[in-house]
């Protein structure tokens, strides 16, 4: 066990790129919500828009990006008094922390990361030192409010283990036992929400068809349809959730049934073997409609007031600092920064 004892704290942040799908819905916004609602820990949801700009973003765009996201946040249950929600440049101990986790990070520990080399690919000559050196920063957002769970998609599970090598070689370096040793909470691969016209790739924002994916911005009728013109094969549905195996389309829809409705893939299964996908797809719509819509509305609301939003993050950023500001001055003054010392 880590001493001394750290507040429960989840932290987790997701980037104000545009677009986003059902699959953050269900793979990040929900569970952030669920984990607010249960009380047991404190709750710091982050747009994290430093980490955006690893990657070049059109700043009018990046600005309407993040106001969308506190919305999407917001309209999905987030609630901005129970839970501290802001954009990361508000709150700028993250950077400052980043740096001196530049400085603690090894060149080869950040080589290896496996989304570095996907997104670098064979150009990283010419990628931005910030998109080599976003997982110290993610390290930073995490450890400069001594989270101890962070909830994130299986992908991020490397970045996360880094942090964790970050916290252990500053404790030991600086001979303290100052940062968590973070858990992960990773989402399934279960729960992944995949393409509505290929069941083997991840619904994604970047798909160039958009009938493949689910837009939190979609109104009811475009959720419909998309889900009647989805992927399916011509078999009725089975009996179990292992004669889903080899049926990529027909899992994901049965799993975004399960993850809308509460229920587990076996219940589904025991309600609908049997049917065939002329029935079950008009449930699913009815389903997603009923949940998402009332979601892509109050968004489009909000969008309509971005004093208010702007408002909404600038308290966020307040109440975050309150919590940064201290780690951060006792980070500078164990590195031994001149004017740090308490
Ligand atoms: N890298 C994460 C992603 O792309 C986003 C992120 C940035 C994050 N900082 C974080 C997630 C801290 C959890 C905790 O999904």
């Amino acid at each position: 066990m880590t001493e001394p004892a750290f507040t429960p704290r989840v932290f987790s942040g997701i980037q104000p790129s545009g677009g986003l799908t059902l699959g953050n819905y269900l793979g990040a916004l929900k569970r952030f919500v669920t984990m607010q609602d249960e009380g047991s820990h404190e709750t710091v949801y982050c747009m994290v828009d430093l980490h955006a700009i690893t990657v070049w973003q059109d700043p009018e765009t990046l600005r309407r990006n993040t106001r969308e996201l506190c919305a999407g946040f917001i309209a999905s249950g987030v609630d901005p008094e129970k839970s501290i929600l802001f954009n990361q440049s508000a709150v700028p101990e993250h950077a400052q922390l980043a740096w001196i986790f530049n400085c603690v990070a090894r060149m080869g520990w950040m080589g290896r990361m496996t989304q570095w080399k996907d997104k670098a690919g064979k150009n990283a000559e010419n990628a931005s030192l910030g998109l080599f050196g976003y997982p110290a920063l993610m390290a930073a957002d995490i450890l400069v409010y001594h989270a101890t769970h962070v909830p994130v998609g299986e992908d991020q599970k490397q970045h996360l283990e880094l942090t964790r090598d970050i916290a252990a070689k500053f404790n030991h370096d600086y001979k303290v036992d100052f940062f968590p040793i973070t858990e992960p909470v990773i989402e399934g691969a279960a729960t992944r929400v995949m393409s509505l016209r290929d069941g083997s790739k991840k619904m994604s924002k970047s798909d160039p068809s958009d009938a493949s994916r689910i837009n939190m911005t979609d109104d009811a009728d475009a959720i419909a349809r998309k889900i009647r013109k989805a992927k399916t094969d011509p078999e009725p549905l089975p009996d179990s959730a292992e004669g889903l195996a080899d049926r990529p389309e027909a899992r994901n829809l049965v799993n975004i049934y399960a993850s809308l409705s509460e229920k587990t893939v076996d219940q589904v299964m025991a309600e609908v073997a049997g049917q065939q996908f002329g029935l079950f797809k008009p449930m699913l719509a009815d389903l997603a409609v009923e949940k998402l819509a009332p979601i892509s509305t109050e968004m489009a609301r909000l969008m309509e007031d971005q004093a208010e939003i702007d408002k909404i993050l600038a308290r966020g950023a307040e109440r975050a600092r309150e919590i940064t500001a201290p780690i951060l001055a006792k980070a500078y003054e164990i590195v031994g920064m001149v004017g740090a010392e308490g």
